[in-house]
């Protein structure tokens, strides 16, 4: 079993174990001891596969357990899921002491997140990932957001879960794309921090690495939190590869996945800084072969000019500019404030 201690303004623990999916009540002991009142929402695949012994572990600690299964994809992150979940929270009479425990990936984690944040002003809040994806960036740090017509993650607020437990053993169930979209997310943590993860995902040996990669991403997300909780500063360096990502995302009308447009993204950017002569050639190579590694589709489907237009409306860009997060070199990334009106000279490598 590997522990993380995140230290964020409320502190908790995220756990990696093997087979944890069927002790989580055990590690909710840790956290909160009372027998409390937990409403696990989950999704439709979610729940056919470990709700059952989410469920059965939580009752054998003593808690008293209640579900909400909500229907796959990134349209359940909602302002009618948010109400529904609210509402459902107020009919089984949760108060503070109670919580939301979210079964299943970022989408998930994110919705039952904000609801745990505004219902009576803020509940204890559980992570229980099941994507790789959430494992390594969704359910720690504290983001919570849902989705509006006008963007993604319009609605949102930092809450902090009091508890992460993950079983890497769920990955195995995990369709191969959204494995592949927290491989994505693992290779930005791999040009953020170089070191053992760059070294674990050029080998292409994953799976025989996995929970120590996971650890290690986990590890890179909580210093970074630890310093930076409401993104003021370091925090935006997690945005690696995501100002072109979250606009491929957009301009697909959301059907492109997170992780795999992040891959897109990252690739980008990679691209135009060699151009610009702003990272080598070998750095730009060491990228190119990781990504490789895992046959990304790394085509954008997409013009510069239609992908500059989105950041006008990323919740990110201020004043005509954006955050950047660009590359010295494998394991040094820094933020530029970039003038939307330079990007799409930079990107179209003109
Ligand atoms: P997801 O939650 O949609 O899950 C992907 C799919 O896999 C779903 O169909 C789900 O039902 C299924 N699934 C989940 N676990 C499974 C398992 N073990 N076996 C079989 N099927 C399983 O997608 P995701 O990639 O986990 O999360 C994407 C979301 O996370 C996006 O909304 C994104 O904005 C958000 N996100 C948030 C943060 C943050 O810091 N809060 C960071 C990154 C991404
Ligand atoms: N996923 C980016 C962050 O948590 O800041």
């Amino acid at each position: 079993m590997k522990e993380v201690k995140v230290l964020a303004s409320t502190p908790y623990s995220v756990y990696i174990e093997n087979n944890s999916i069927e002790k989580v009540g055990d590690y909710l002991q840790t956290a909160i001891k009372k027998p409390i009142k937990v409403l696990v929402v989950t999704d439709e695949n979610v729940s056919a596969l470990y709700l059952k012994k989410v469920v059965e572990s939580l009752q054998k600690s003593g808690y008293k357990t209640f579900t909400c299964i909500l229907k796959a994809g990134e349209g359940t992150k909602s302002m009618e899921n948010f109400s529904k979940l609210c509402s459902v929270s107020a009919s089984l009479n949760l108060t503070r002491d109670d919580a939301l425990l979210a079964l299943g990936g970022g989408v998930i984690g994110d919705l039952v997140g904000f609801t745990a944040s505004c219902y009576m002003r803020g509940i204890k809040f559980i992570q229980v990932p099941t994507t790789l994806l959430a494992a390594i960036d969704s359910s720690v740090g504290g983001k919570t957001a849902i989705n509006i017509e006008e963007g993604k993650n319009l609605i949102g607020s930092f809450w902090q879960p009091c508890l992460v437990v993950y079983d890497p053993e769920t990955r195995k169930t995990l369709p191969k794309e959204q494995f592949l979209c927290g491989v994505g997310e693992a290779v930005k943590y791999a040009v953020l921090a170089g070191g053992r993860i760059y070294d674990i995902l050029s080998s292409g040996k994953i799976d025989e690495n996995f929970e120590e990669l996971v650890e290690l991403c986990v590890i890179e997300k909580a210093k970074i939190v630890h310093q930076d909780e409401k993104e003021h500063g370091v925090r935006k360096l997690l945005n690696l590869g995501h100002t072109v990502g979250h606009a491929i995302e957009k301009l697909s009308n959301f059907t492109a996945l997170h992780g795999l447009c992040v891959a897109k993204g990252l690739y980008l950017l990679a691209k135009a800084q060699r151009f610009e002569g702003s990272i080598s050639e070998d750095c730009f190579n060491k990228i190119e072969k990781m990504l490789n590694t895992y046959a990304f589709d790394l085509e954008i489907p997409y013009s510069v000019e239609d992908i500059v237009k989105e950041f006008v409306y990323d919740k990110k860009s201020v004043d005509g500019g954006v955050s950047l997060v660009k590359i010295k070199d494998i394991g040094d990334c820094f933020v530029e404030n970039t003038a939307i009106d330079c990007l799409g000279e930079f990107l179209s490598c003109k």
